[in-house]
């Protein structure tokens, strides 16, 4: 069983921009499995205090970003693991820090979105809770809306 107790976890801030467009420009080519995020929509996750990052050694090695409306409304836009770190639920672990962040911010609702074709992460946003809503298609690719309810059952 990986560990993953090796790796430090922090809030992310405006000062993991760079890293993170960087990330998505280098790793996230196929849009059948992941679309890069915009910039605005990085920028707004990581000043909404609700984004978390896994470092190894000051390196961001991991990242759930997410953000919510002033009506409780929560969106988990993007989880990301560079590829020789994957396997340690990074994911699993990120988003459910991120959930309880949305909760301690009043957000009972939360979204995101997810490629039919990626099983990793549909079946971690399963454990975590997450339910299929709707297919839509966005950028021309087919996407799954998935909802979870009440978040503040974290805090
Ligand atoms: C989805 C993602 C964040 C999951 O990373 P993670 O938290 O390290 O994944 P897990 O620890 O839950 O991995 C579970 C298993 O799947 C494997 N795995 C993880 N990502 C994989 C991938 N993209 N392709 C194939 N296998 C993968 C892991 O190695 C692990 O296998 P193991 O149990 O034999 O060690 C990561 O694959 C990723 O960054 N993908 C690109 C971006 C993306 O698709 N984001 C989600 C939608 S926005």
């Amino acid at each position: 069983m990986k560990d993953i107790s090796k790796f430090t976890c922090k809030l992310l801030s405006s000062n993991d921009f760079y890293v993170i467009t960087d990330y998505e420009r280098l790793h996230l080519c196929n849009k059948e499995e992941c679309l890069q995020s915009s910039y605005g929509s990085i920028d707004r996750c990581l000043s909404s205090g609700c984004s978390i990052g896994y470092f190894m050694d000051q390196m961001l090695v991991g990242y759930t970003l997410a953000n919510y409306t002033d009506f409780t409304v929560g969106y988990i836009e993007k989880s990301f693991v560079l590829p020789s770190f994957r396997g340690y639920q990074i994911q699993m672990n990120s988003t459910e820090q991120v959930l309880k962040l949305l909760a301690d911010h009043g957000v009972k609702d939360v979204y995101t979105m997810v490629s039919p074709c990626n099983a990793v992460s549909i079946s971690n946003l399963e454990k975590l809770g997450f339910k299929f809503l709707r297919k839509i298609m966005v950028n021309g690719v087919d996407r799954n809306i998935m909802f979870y309810s009440d978040a503040t059952d974290r805090r």
